[in-house]
């Protein structure tokens, strides 16, 4: 249980605006340890008096499943998945990741009251809990909500005991065939219960937006619901430098709303590449007393999409060089945590990514807050199904009776985040067949309208012939393709709006570490060992190569930018071995499973970052048995042309051409034949001279363990972590591309053994257990902070392999590096 006192920081403020200081107007209590767990309890669980000694104990955020075992019994679906284009049902086994999500749980919390609580109003705020959560407080049902992926709170003042213990109970159910992937299981993301008088801001009651936003001048629009009777408001607003731009009081409400409007100079406009961030601290006064004080972040920008600039953010004109994210974080499964997210996000920053549509639900609001902070736009999705199933027990179960206040937590939970800017409401739906499905899209568009003017909607699409001819595609504000490359043209001359949106791009598969021979492009390819190649040319019958996108995005000024299917592998939908155990994750990530990148991220980044140069070889250079036969070479890289040895021979220079679309972006020498040794890439620029050289050598032998952490110094807050990559490397220090060692891990200090991840899609050791066999050289060891400051050290050990031992440490301090 952790007490936040969001006011404290504003008291100072408060006193020089007005005068005025007061006591904690609005105090937010996060349910974090000491809840009880467990899978089988009875109906009566949710009494006061229940004995749940007996129970787990754990910490929310909490995903039960993620500990597995994995078993290929689990949630095996005898299906055939229409949208892939399947006319035969068969035995989909890692569907939804072959990990027990199924079932019912039970969560359990006791708590008191703080002295500054009693006697308030009081809210019960859940920011995910998977799935169909029932709560009870103290012995009375509070409420219930269905879909997994929703925020939502009851007011919980009636039902609260000022004195004593409250025991707040919730029950979770997850049906078999309710997901086309790993959902997760659990209270996956944030408890918290809120304090406040009865004078004050309604749960997400602040609205901020900017109606102008240029760099000379931005209208800054506020309006904010609040509640109680002959109350005023002040709202100030800070710059990113913490500065107070502008205040501003009034006591007129329109309603329960009190709509203000301030004008700021020269704005720091927030985009990608600068992420300024504004924030507003509303407080709520009846007569001289402070009743309330939110501190609401926002940034100042302007979003446009027109057919003659097609998107474009604060006047400029830009394509989104976005990928697609399911919501799990691989070996944490649903369990939302920060430092994981941050990590992602620092990956595909890197990569030039600029964009991330959540796919295909709700995003956490740690991943929004993320977004505004690191500067990625984003693409906030609601739905997988709307009336029409994807699966038996999907949320098609929910839609009529739920999907409009589904939307409405959505959009005004997170409404004030910059990083939106556009809002999906739905994902291939079944419902783009059919005059019903028209008009659920239209319903859809009007609720987001309704909720929010500023932003468009749109739909993913891949029934893209179905809604071009039903009026489906012509009457969103975005038109958004998934896959189907070949019918850009088409959308684009029928569809009104005069662009399209690649909102699903790609589904390239690739293992990392992994290359097949002979190298050539297939279709849903399957090989003994489940496992696809890293040359990236597999695909699916409905997807394409990643070039196939390139193209268009290049050529046709009307396509907006790409979300390319996946930024990173996630558990379950293990295409193309959907029906072939133990896959059990996806083989559609840019980085694999453990977040270490495959081939495939060298591509993306040697055309979206263009600040630093990419220049990238593969395949590895280990092949013994593999002498004299045909081993082609690509780079992946920002120059156009370069020339290629192999031990000192040259092989002759290739410069990216038009004769196909690989050709125009990858330089590829088709011929090499493997001998050991070295390979060197030697890059030309568009002078002519050579501007960048790299080599890669054949390894020796395993002989050591190599660790590199993310970050050194963590935050001993009990939740933050550092990522380890561990690599095996030869006696000189070579990595080890085709190493398959089984390594122990141990954790002494202020620290914790979290989790380990290989990225193998066929893996079925548990993540959480303290071992784990290295896939293609490398894993990803989590080290988690205790909750007080001090050295870690993390020892990883291998038969006939010198250790690695690594010291990290944690701290109190918060001006660490994150
Ligand atoms: C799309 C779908 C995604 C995923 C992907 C795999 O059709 O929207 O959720 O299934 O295919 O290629």
């Amino acid at each position: 249980m952790r007490l936040l006192k969001s006011i404290s920081f504003f008291i100072l403020l408060t006193v020089c605006f007005s005068g005025l200081a007061q006591a904690q107007s609005r105090e937010v209590m996060e349910l974090k340890s000491g809840w009880k767990f467990t899978r089988n309890a009875d109906e009566a669980a949710y009494r006061s008096q229940y004995d749940d000694a007996g129970w787990e104990t754990v910490s929310v955020p909490h995903d039960w499943a993620i500990y597995g075992p994995f078993d290929k019994e689990i949630d095996k679906q005898t299906v055939a998945v229409t949208q892939n284009n399947e006319k035969v049902a068969t035995e989909k086994t890692g569907r939804t990741g072959s990990l027990p999500y199924i079932g019912q749980g039970w969560y359990r919390q006791k708590f008191s009251i703080p002295a500054s609580g009693k006697n308030k109003r009081v809210i019960l705020l859940f920011e995910g809990a998977m799935s169909e959560p029932v709560v009870y407080l103290n012995d009375q049902k509070v409420g219930q909500w269905n879909y997994g992926y929703s925020y939502f709170y009851f007011d919980i003042t009636s039902y609260i005991k000022n004195d004593g213990v409250n025991v707040l109970a919730v029950h979770l159910n997850n049906p078999d065939q309710s997901s086309r992937w790993y959902p997760g299981a659990g209270l996956y993301r944030k408890v918290s219960v809120i304090f406040k008088n009865e004078e004050s801001i309604d749960q997400w009651g602040t609205t901020v937006t900017t109606p102008m936003a240029t760099t000379d001048l931005a209208k800054v629009n506020i309006r904010t619901a609040v509640s109680g009777e002959n109350v005023r408001l002040v709202t100030e607003i800070f710059d990113p430098a913490g500065v107070r731009v502008v205040a501003g009081q009034t006591d007129i409400r329109f309603g329960k709303e009190f709509d203000q409007n301030f004008l700021i100079k020269d704005p720091k406009l927030w985009s990608p590449e600068s992420p300024n961030l504004y924030y507003a601290v509303s407080k709520v006064y009846a007569g001289n007393e402070l009743k309330d004080e939110l501190k609401t972040r926002f940034g100042i920008r302007q979003i446009e999409y027109s057919p003659s600039t097609g998107f474009s953010l604060n006047g400029k004109t830009r394509k989104f060089k976005g990928v697609c994210l399911h919501h799990d974080l691989g070996p944490l499964g649903a369990a939302v945590n920060v430092a994981a997210l941050r990590r992602q996000m620092r990956i595909l920053k890197e990569m030039g990514c600029d964009a991330i549509r959540s796919s295909h639900n709700m995003p956490s609001l740690e991943q929004l807050e993320l977004a505004d902070e690191m500067g990625f736009m984003f693409l906030a999705e609601s739905f997988d199904e709307w009336a029409k199933p994807k699966v038996k027990n999907g949320y098609a179960r929910f839609f009529n009776a739920d999907a409009e206040k589904d939307v409405v937590n959505l959009v005004r939970a997170t409404k004030n985040h910059p990083s939106i800017i556009m809002w999906s409401a739905g994902n291939e739906v079944p419902d783009q067949h059919g005059a019903e499905g028209v008009k659920r899209a239209k319903w859809l568009q009007e609720l987001f309208h309704r909720e929010d003017p500023t932003r468009p909607v749109t739909v993913g699409m891949d029934q893209v012939k179905a809604t071009l001819q039903s009026g489906f595609g012509a009457l969103l504000d975005i038109p958004g393709l998934n896959y189907r490359t070949h019918l850009y043209e088409e959308a684009y001359r029928v569809f009104p709006q005069g662009f399209i949106l690649g909102s699903e791009t790609a589904s390239t598969v690739s293992s990392r570490g992994v290359y097949k021979f002979p190298v050539q492009k297939q279709v849903e390819k399957q090989y003994p060992d489940n496992q696809s190649s890293s040359y990236d040319l597999e695909y699916c019958s409905w997807s394409n190569l990643p070039e196939d996108d390139f193209v268009l995005q290049d050529d046709k000024p009307w396509v907006i930018g790409e979300f390319v299917w996946t930024g990173f592998d996630y558990l379950g939908e293990p295409t193309p071995y959907d029906d072939k155990w133990p896959s059990r994750s996806s083989y559609f990530g840019i980085n694999d499973l453990a977040g270490l990148p495959k081939d495939r991220y060298y591509l993306y980044r040697s055309r979206w970052n263009k600040e630093k140069e990419t220049l990238h070889i593969l395949p590895h250079w280990d092949w013994k048995g593999r002498e004299g036969e045909v081993t082609p070479i690509f780079v992946y890289t920002n120059y156009e042309s370069a020339e290629l040895f192999i031990n000192g021979k040259s092989m002759g220079v290739q410069k990216k051409n038009n004769t196909s679309p690989q050709h125009r972006y990858r330089l590829m020498w088709m011929d090499v034949k493997y001998e050991p040794g070295t390979v060197k890439v030697v890059a030309y620029g568009n002078d002519g001279k050579v501007a960048a050289e790299k080599t890669i050598s054949t390894p020796g032998k395993p002989y050591a363990i190599k660790l590199d952490p993310d970050r050194r110094t963590i935050q001993a807050d009990g939740e933050d972590l550092s990522f380890v990559t561990v690599s095996i490397v030869d006696k000189n220090g070579n990595e080890c591309p085709q190493a398959a060692n089984q390594l122990k891990f141990s954790v002494k200090g202020a620290g914790k053994y979290r989790a380990a991840c290989n990225g193998d899609a066929t893996s079925v050791e548990q993540f959480h257990l303290p071992t784990m066999k290295v896939f293609n050289g490398k894993l990803v060891v989590l080290v988690q902070a205790g909750e007080s400051a001090g050295p870690i050290e993390l020892v990883v050990t291998g038969d006939k392999l010198k250790e690695g031992r690594i010291k990290l440490s944690s701290t109190a301090s918060s001006a660490i590096n994150k």
